[in-house]
């Protein structure tokens, strides 16, 4: 079966936002797509990786003329690629060479909260470094590193503080997927700016409380990119790393994919497709089988009538390995019995947003779960169905299951692990969370402006052998 729709309800779409910015294809010449250099440790053992991970200022020639003042980790505009391995202790180096405090949050790893993970309880001062351990204990994934201080998260993303984190385990490697970074595994970084005067951002012209967008589409950081295919099969890991965009993707032929990975890591099986939209924050691999094409021949990623990447063919080695039918085994725990519901409800769109009707407050502990608990959320979304919005729900320092959409079953390519799901107006979305860890986890919309204007909470894991006391920071203390 191959699917061929975006599965998400339509009139939703941002498109029907009345403060919709639609993508304008640039007028530059085509630029070779920036790929990311990977990371290196400071150190590594068998056992231990040590890494630095700079937050700095810089400029980037995003457009012919000036540069473009922005942030990065390691590098000018988003960052260098991290790779961890699942079951290594990882230590990490965190700098600040900012001109504001930042936080380091680590979007998709199942690491303690509140600080490791990184969200508005961890700042780091401008000019200071702290330290963080951690044991890496999920399957191999695509997940990301932001700047999460509150509340300007929007602000810190938007000057590039977002970069993308890759996890390997012993399982992914035996899989029959292209892994060879930068050649056939590619990492697609895809958001969206506006340039001002002088090729600057400026996001304070540009804000909107529903999320703020841009005309020009960027990957990687690359205006108007293209990627030249040296090999038949090409895996591509794709970030929605906009603020607010959506995007609506599929090639300009029509070119039918796999997707064999989502937020958390890969699927139980591949879903073949020839359209995918991805939510702000969501992660989605797919590879791409170029077999039917001939060297010289160009297909372009679309995202709705956008061209955003275009891939020209070279000659490449034959290639006939098929997708197995069955890629991995994903436990499926049988939720704690006894346990309540847990109901969370999105609200409002603009300045009003809310969740369960209250702006976010960092010193307030909103729910608790037991540490090692699986527990039912249903969240709903009660924006109105003609007008409303998608929010996408993303809760840290977990991986979920999709159990439901209006009790109904899930899209197609929701049978894997999540962070992060997209929950359409007036729908109800029923997912299945487990915390292996203690700590006080960040739960929110993803549409960023949305988290900073206080859609956004947080639940304590506890374990109650070993009751913890968090200092937790509020507006006045940072
Ligand atoms: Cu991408 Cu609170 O996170
Ligand atoms: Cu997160
Ligand atoms: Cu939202």
């Amino acid at each position: 079966k191959v699917y061929t729709d975006y599965f998400f309800d339509e009139p939703a779409y941002n498109t029907h936002d009345g403060g919709y910015i639609p993508l304008v294809t640039p007028k530059v010449d085509p630029q070779p797509l920036a790929i990311p250099p990977l990371l290196k440790p400071d150190r590594q053992t068998d056992t231990d990786d040590y890494y630095t991970v700079m937050a700095q200022e810089s400029e980037t020639q995003f457009l012919p003329g000036k540069k473009t003042k922005t942030w990065g980790y390691n590098a000018g505009f988003l960052g260098q690629t991290i790779v961890f391995r699942n079951g290594k202790q990882t230590h990490i180096d965190l700098k600040n060479k900012l001109p504001e405090l930042t936080t380091f949050h680590w979007h998709g790893l199942n690491v303690p909260g509140p600080i490791t993970d990184g969200g508005c309880h961890a700042p780091v001062y401008p000019g200071e470094t702290n330290h963080i351990d951690f044991k890496v204990h999920q399957p191999a994934a695509t997940t990301w590193l932001h700047a999460h201080p509150c509340p300007s998260t929007a602000t810190q993303v938007w000057k590039g503080l977002a970069t993308m984190v890759i996890i390997k385990d012993d399982v992914e490697d035996q899989l029959p997927l292209p892994r060879n970074y930068g050649v056939d595994d590619i990492p697609l970084v895809l958001q969206d700016r506006e340039f001002h005067d002088d090729n600057q951002f400026d996001y304070r012209a540009d804000y909107d409380p529903d999320g703020v967008q841009g005309h020009t589409a960027l990957v990687n950081g690359t205006v108007n990119p293209y990627f030249d295919v040296t090999t038949q099969r090409v895996r591509l890991r794709i970030l929605d790393g906009s603020n607010r965009r959506e995007w609506r993707l599929h090639f300009n032929d029509d070119l039918e994919f796999a997707q064999v990975a989502s937020d958390g890591g890969i699927l139980p099986a591949p879903v073949y497709m020839t359209k995918v939209m991805m939510t702000c924050a969501e992660r989605d691999e797919i590879v791409v089988d170029f077999g039917q094409y001939q060297p010289g021949d160009e297909v372009t990623l679309m995202t709705d009538d956008t061209p955003l990447c275009r891939f020209r063919i070279k000659s490449f080695v034959p290639d006939a390995t098929k997708l197995p039918e069955h890629l991995v085994d994903i436990p499926d725990e049988t939720p704690t019995p006894d346990l309540p519901v847990r109901t969370i409800t999105m609200d409002g769109m603009d300045d009003e947003v809310a969740l369960d009707g209250k702006k976010f407050d960092m010193s307030r502990i909103d729910a608790r779960q037991k540490v090692g608990d699986v527990a039912i959320w249903e969240i709903r979304n009660t924006n109105s169905t003609e007008n409303g919005m998608v929010h996408p729900f993303h809760v840290h320092g977990t991986q979920f299951r999709v159990l439901a959409r209006n009790d109904g079953p899930v899209y197609p390519n929701e049978h894997g692990l999540k962070d992060t799901v997209g929950v359409n107006p007036g729908e109800t979305v029923r997912i299945k969370v487990k915390f292996e860890l203690t700590g006080v986890y960040m739960y929110h919309c993803h549409i960023i402006e949305h988290e900073d204007g206080g859609m956004m909470a947080q639940i304590e894991s506890y374990d109650p052998q070993h009751p913890q006391t968090y200092h937790l920071m509020d507006m006045d203390t940072l």
